[in-house]
């Protein structure tokens, strides 16, 4: 797909990050935009935004809704099949995510299926309700969200990370085994799966609301003490904090990720875009991603050792203190 004017393209997870920027650069080009979200709040600021920088006649439509549900996924659809007065969509970006759900043993079990749920089924029922919609346009192009972990089980030595890195590994499995199943029985509908590294987004600030969780600022002395603990483990020097200092200390982490990152979410969405129109099935997105992937299939059994995490970092990647999957 060449140009996305007069398009019509449905993205999840449209309130912040990679999902607002994509949706914002398609919406300038006059691309027609359907977003969901679980923050409606989220979805009003990215729809403005969106407004304001598109050409007149651009459709911008937002849409409450929770991927890991499937009868809202469907609901999603019939809505868009609606606002949209189409049988057909160009797009589809199955781009929601949550991190969480690190540890089988010290997280719950509720809230690994909740990050498994949003990060995989969100996947899988964003593709099973709209593929009949790609298929009926003349041209349709899936782009499904991954990870660097979705080939790198891990966010380095000590920090458990099973739930987010379990659906993004089936995200990858999925969407590759997709492309020979599209060019069997619909080969004009084309397929990517996009692999960020560490992207400037609100995904750490976002998740615990997702969850059902407090925010650093909101938790209590007795929530901050596993917490503490955990980052006692890893090394973290928070023995000496008090519990305010604790909850800012977190809260700035979470922050950091946003700011501090190597790519924003904005280039991050241009370089995803880039890949769509050039027919890239595999879209690493940031250095980080592609030197990642260099090394773990170079040495793949150096991967879980603290050596190479140690080489990643002194190539300047990876080197915040918490990333995604943390607290
Ligand atoms: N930021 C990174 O460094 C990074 C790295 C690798 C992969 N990713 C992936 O990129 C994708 C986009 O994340 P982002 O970094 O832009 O984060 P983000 O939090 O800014 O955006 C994700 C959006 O998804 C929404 N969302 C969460 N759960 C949802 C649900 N159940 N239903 C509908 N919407 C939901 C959130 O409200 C948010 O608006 C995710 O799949 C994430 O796992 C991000």
């Amino acid at each position: 797909m060449k140009d996305f004017r007069g398009k019509i393209a449905v993205i999840t997870g449209g309130g912040t990050g990679m999902g607002r920027e994509l949706a914002k650069q398609l919406a300038a080009e006059g691309g027609h935009v359907a977003i969901c979200d679980v923050s409606a709040e989220h979805m009003a600021e990215t729809k403005a935004l969106c407004e304001k920088g598109a050409p007149k006649g651009t459709r911008v439509t937002a849409h409450l809704c929770d991927v890991s549900d499937e009868k809202q996924v469907l609901a999603f659809r019939d809505a868009v099949k609606r606002e949209h007065a189409t049988d057909h969509v160009h797009l589809v970006f199955n781009n929601a995510g949550i991190a969480g759900g690190g540890s089988l043993f010290s997280d719950s079990r509720e809230e690994w299926e909740r990050t498994f749920g949003v990060c995989w089924y969100g996947v899988y029922y964003g593709t099973r309700a709209f593929l009949p919609l790609l298929v009926a346009a003349p041209e349709g192009h899936l782009v499904n969200t991954s990870s660097v972990n979705g080939f790198w089980a891990s966010l380095g030595p000590g920090i458990p990370h099973t739930a987010y890195s379990a659906a993004k590994f089936a995200v990858k499995g999925f969407t590759e085994a997709l492309i020979n199943d599209l060019r069997v029985n619909a080969p004009h509908v084309a397929v990517s799966l996009v692999m960020p590294g560490h992207v400037g987004t609100s995904i750490v600030l976002n998740t615990p609301a997702v969850l059902g969780r407090p925010s650093p600022k909101e938790m209590t002395a007795e929530e901050l003490r596993p917490v503490r603990e955990r980052l006692a483990q890893r090394g973290l020097p928070v023995g000496a904090l008090s519990d305010d200092q604790l909850r800012a200390g977190m809260q700035q982490m979470a922050e950091d990720f946003r700011d501090k990152a190597p790519l924003s979410a904005a280039a991050a969405a241009t370089l995803i875009l880039d890949g769509v129109r050039k027919g890239t099935w595999r879209i690493l997105v940031g250095e980080d991603a592609k030197e990642l992937d260099r090394m773990v299939r170079y040495a793949p059994e150096r991967a879980y050792e603290p050596g190479f995490m140690e080489e990643l970092r002194a190539k300047g990647h990876l080197d915040l203190p918490l990333t995604p999957g943390d607290e």
